[in-house]
């Protein structure tokens, strides 16, 4: 299978109209763990948040609320298509505290000390170079600012239960595709390692893991993206056979009409750290 090569200002995932859609629809699945892991970092009014990879800005949105006129979101991503989503989304929300950045995060440099909080979901698994980003990042941090990250840790726990064998085809396609592009799936491993390279203590480390049946709000949010996408796009990409994935669009669309069946997911690792003097 021969490898496509992407826009320059996209990534292996994709960015389109519908995954906007299906991002604002992970990001309620998953906003109650979002909204505590900040509270854990220690969010408050009037802070200067960093979103890097911010998508089309659903945390984004989250962040600028709770801190307040007085604080901002630096919202940062690659893609046009979504900063624009992120700044007709603050439009319509009436936020005018968030700052969107273009950028990308290879080479992203802030000024000094402009940042107490950093937020990073799902991002950091797509970059070839995530150690010299937190590195590039703490200089920007203040003394005493806070990274608080949910990253994959394990993927290898994402699958239906009974398993398919073409199921286990399909991870490794996944984490096959992401690794082409540089990246690395279950980063979120390494991340205790890289904060202190970064000069940034862990302070907070726990798996984040779902175990979910049809029907349930959970369900929705893998399920969502092998749907929209997941799938169909490693065929497109030169990751998965063709018949390997009509071969899973059936599996998941048998599992989803059997009540019996499970489904455990990837797992998502949250890292809070804290900047010592930089
Ligand atoms: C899976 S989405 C997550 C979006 C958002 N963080 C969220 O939780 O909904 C990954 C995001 O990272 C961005 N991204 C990937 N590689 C990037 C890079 N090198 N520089 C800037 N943004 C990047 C993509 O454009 C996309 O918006």
């Amino acid at each position: 299978m021969s490898q496509a090569q992407l826009p320059e200002d996209d990534y292996i995932i994709g960015a389109s109209e519908r995954e906007i859609a299906r991002l604002g629809q992970q990001h309620a699945i998953w906003r109650e763990r979002a909204l505590a892991a900040w509270r854990r970092g220690g969010l408050k009014p009037g802070m200067s948040v960093l979103d890097i990879g911010c998508g089309p800005g659903h945390a984004s949105f989250d962040l600028a609320q709770l801190v307040g006129p007085k604080g901002e979101v630096i919202a940062v991503d690659q893609s046009d298509l979504f900063l624009r989503a992120v700044e007709a989304g603050a439009k319509a929300r009436g936020l005018s505290n968030i700052r969107t950045v273009k950028a990308d995060l290879g080479a992203l440099d802030l000024p000094a000390d402009s940042v107490d909080f950093i937020w990073s979901r799902w991002v950091l698994s797509f970059l070839p170079r995530p150690a010299d980003l937190l590195k590039r990042l703490s200089k920007s941090l203040r003394s005493g600012g806070v990274f608080v990250a949910h990253e994959y840790g394990h993927y290898e726990t994402f699958g239906f239960h009974p398993a398919d064998p073409v199921q286990d085809r399909f991870i490794q396609a996944v984490k096959a595709s992401w690794r082409a592009f540089g990246g690395e799936p279950n980063i979120a491993k390494q991340l205790p390692a890289m904060c202190a390279e970064a000069g940034w203590s862990t302070e907070y480390l726990t798996p984040h893991i779902f175990t979910t049946r049809p029907g349930e709000m959970v369900w929705e949010w893998p399920v969502g993206w092998l749907k929209s996408d997941g799938i169909d796009r490693l065929v497109e990409l030169g990751f998965l056979a063709k018949e390997d994935a009509q071969r899973f669009h059936g599996v998941v669309q048998e599992r989803a009409d059997d009540p019996l069946s499970i489904l455990t997911t990837p797992l998502v690792m949250e890292v809070i750290a804290v900047q010592g003097m930089n």
